[in-house]
């Protein structure tokens, strides 16, 4: 058995100081199957091959098939306590309810765990990471967990912590449009369908006439996605605000470090695979200018400034899809408040606003391993 991290118990086994920073650390994808875990699968073929085993892990629905990584197929195993056996970071692409459960049972197996769901978030003994806004945060955390935030909040927040830190942040109202990934592979495979039923025909200029072709397709959206837009993510929380809605305030906040900070969210569904965009309203302590923050954001790691409109030039899901950065187009300064920038921004929501930024905090633990 392979020990989890210099200094802390290895299972019973003692190694040499030098063969434990020696070798490189051993991975575990939790979830590979889903629609983030199969992007994280790319993610981890494309960049620096720090790791040593990456295991593949899913429900027992998924034991036994073979997912391709770094090239070579690699076997699912199902979810089980030995799985970690042996594992340093353990990344977790699961539902809430599965890594509320089994995220604890990694680290008592020696892992540091990434996870990518909603469950740990707000604890405030995890710390909720964005290495290019918090890294040294990611250091820090007495559960042996780090949670990655949730895809809307880390498709505008790089992007919202370099204007921040140059002109510091007062206020924030965000109106997002959020692809159909964001609800998981079936959300893509309920558009899909959709688009299917309704493709060549006239429909959608008569009330209901989509939503009776789609029948009850409807998928995990409360009304028909194609050739529609759905003002709804997530469940329903007290005084009529969606869960969506406050994961952007509460995260943006934690991120930040600023539990103060005034933000308001209006999250929508629409009907784009993959990539959300979202029309941010930033008020800041300092005055600003557009080209202020089109330098900022230029020279901002992880982020690509596309703001020519005159020449139709500004950032769409459907260019920006499958990419990493975020993009940040359409910045004016407000016309009523010197000290306020309207901006679109649009990420990936499966790449940086998952995927990458996981592989990013899995880079930082392993580096910290030795690896
Ligand atoms: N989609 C996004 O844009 C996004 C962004 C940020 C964060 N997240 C979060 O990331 C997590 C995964 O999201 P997703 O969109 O990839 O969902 P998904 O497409 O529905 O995939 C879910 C994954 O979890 C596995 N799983 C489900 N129940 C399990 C169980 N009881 N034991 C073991 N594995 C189980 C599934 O394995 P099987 O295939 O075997 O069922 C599958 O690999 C969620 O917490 C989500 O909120 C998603």
């Amino acid at each position: 058995m392979i020990p989890a991290e210099a200094g802390r118990p290895s299972h019973g086994v003692t190694v040499a100081a030098d063969a434990r920073t020696a070798r490189k650390p051993h991975l575990a994808v939790v979830g590979a199957t889903g629609a983030v875990g199969t992007v994280l699968l790319g993610i981890l073929s494309a960049r620096a091959d720090i790791w040593g085993e990456i295991r593949l892990i899913a429900s027992p629905r998924s034991a036994g098939r073979k997912l391709t990584v770094r090239g070579e197929e690699v076997e699912v195993a199902a979810l089980s306590e030995d799985a970690f056996d042996g594992i340093d970071v353990a990344m977790f692409d699961v539902p809430d309810e599965v890594s509320a459960q089994w995220a604890p049972v990694a680290v008592s197996k020696g892992a540091v765990v990434v996870d990518n769901s909603g469950a740990f978030r707000m604890d405030p003994d995890v710390p909720l990471v964005v290495p290019e806004v918090n890294a040294h945060a990611a250091r820090v955390r007495p559960r042996g967990i780090v949670a990655n935030p949730n895809c809307t909040t880390l498709s505008m927040i790089v992007a919202l912590g370099a204007l921040h830190a140059e002109y510091g942040l007062s206020e924030l109202i965000v109106s997002s449009y959020q692809a159909v990934s964001g609800a998981g592979q079936a959300g893509v495979d309920t558009l899909r369908a959709q688009l299917s039923a309704i493709s060549g025909t006239e429909l959608g200029s008569a009330p209901g006439d989509v939503r009776r072709a789609v029948g009850d397709t409807l998928g995990p959206f409360p009304a028909p996605i194609a050739l529609n837009v759905v003002p709804w993510a997530g469940s329903l929380r007290e005084d009529g605000w969606s869960s969506e809605e406050l994961k952007v305030r509460n995260e943006s906040r934690k991120i930040l470090g600023m539990p103060d900070l005034r933000v308001t969210a209006t999250c929508v569904r629409v009907p784009v695979i993959t990539t959300h965009s979202l029309a941010v309203h930033a008020r800041f302590e300092n005055e600003v200018t557009v080209a202020g923050a089109h330098e900022i954001l230029a020279s901002a790691p992880g982020v690509v400034v596309s703001d020519d409109p005159a020449e139709g030039e500004f950032p769409t899901p459907s260019d920006v899809a499958g990419t990493d950065p975020t993009w940040v187009g359409r910045v004016r300064r407000s016309l009523d408040d010197p000290r306020a920038l309207e901006l679109f921004v649009c990420g990936d929501n499966l790449r940086k606003g998952a995927a990458l930024n996981a592989a990013q905090i899995g880079e930082l633990v392993a580096a910290e391993l030795g690896g």
